[in-house]
């Protein structure tokens, strides 16, 4: 049996530093999926650590802990054909790569921002703490970030709008097969 492009499930993968973007593009992406009539989840890091990984905390292990938790239920997730939007800082490369594979249908968004930039903005004010030596392990300041070597989509939040984002995952979505196109849709 063929499947439609809009049962196909997809996870949908934002790896990046903190205050990169992250959520505010699976934001975007979220209101868009719907519009476009999919199925749609969101397990943001943030709001995961309040509950599924409450309690854990940032060394290597914990960190790996919340990502497969997260990727197990993303997985879950696409399997019923949900477009399941993740936005975490997952900063080891290995751990991604084993999500990866388990999930199959996984298209990794690489959301890249300059350290200096995330610094002045700094929204959360954690960075300013980081620097000063108040939060250990600190990604991307006392704390590996290990970027995407192969990532379907690299966007760059520094000289990029959201809309210029998302809109470069949705092409890539589409063009993977995982969206159709609007001229699609219309037909
Ligand atoms: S991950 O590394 O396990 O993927 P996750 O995305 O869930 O991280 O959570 C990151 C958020 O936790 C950050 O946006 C920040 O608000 C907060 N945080 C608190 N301590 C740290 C830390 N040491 N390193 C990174 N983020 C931290």
């Amino acid at each position: 049996m063929t499947q439609l492009v809009e049962d196909q499930g997809v996870t949908i993968w934002l790896t990046g530093l903190s205050g990169a973007g992250k959520s505010t593009i699976a934001n975007a992406l979220v209101e868009e999926l719907q519009e476009r009539g999919r199925k749609v989840e969101l397990l943001d890091g943030d709001i995961v650590r309040t509950n599924l990984s409450k309690g854990l905390g940032f060394s290597k292990e914990d960190r790996d802990t919340n990502i497969r938790r997260i990727g197990f239920v993303s997985n879950l997730l696409t399997r019923n054909g949900v477009a399941s939007i993740v936005a975490a800082i997952s900063p080891y490369r290995d751990v991604r790569d084993e999500v990866r594979a388990h999930i199959g249908s996984f298209v990794e968004v690489y959301v890249q921002c300059p350290l200096d930039e995330l610094v002045r903005r700094d929204v959360k004010g954690l960075y300013e703490k980081a620097l000063r030596g108040e939060i250990e392990n600190f990604t991307g300041v006392s704390d590996p970030y290990e970027a995407p070597v192969n990532p379907e989509v690299v966007v760059d939040t520094e000289s990029e709008t959201v809309e210029e984002s998302v809109e470069k995952v949705l092409s890539a979505l589409e063009e993977l097969g995982y969206l159709n196109t609007v001229k699609e849709r219309v037909a």
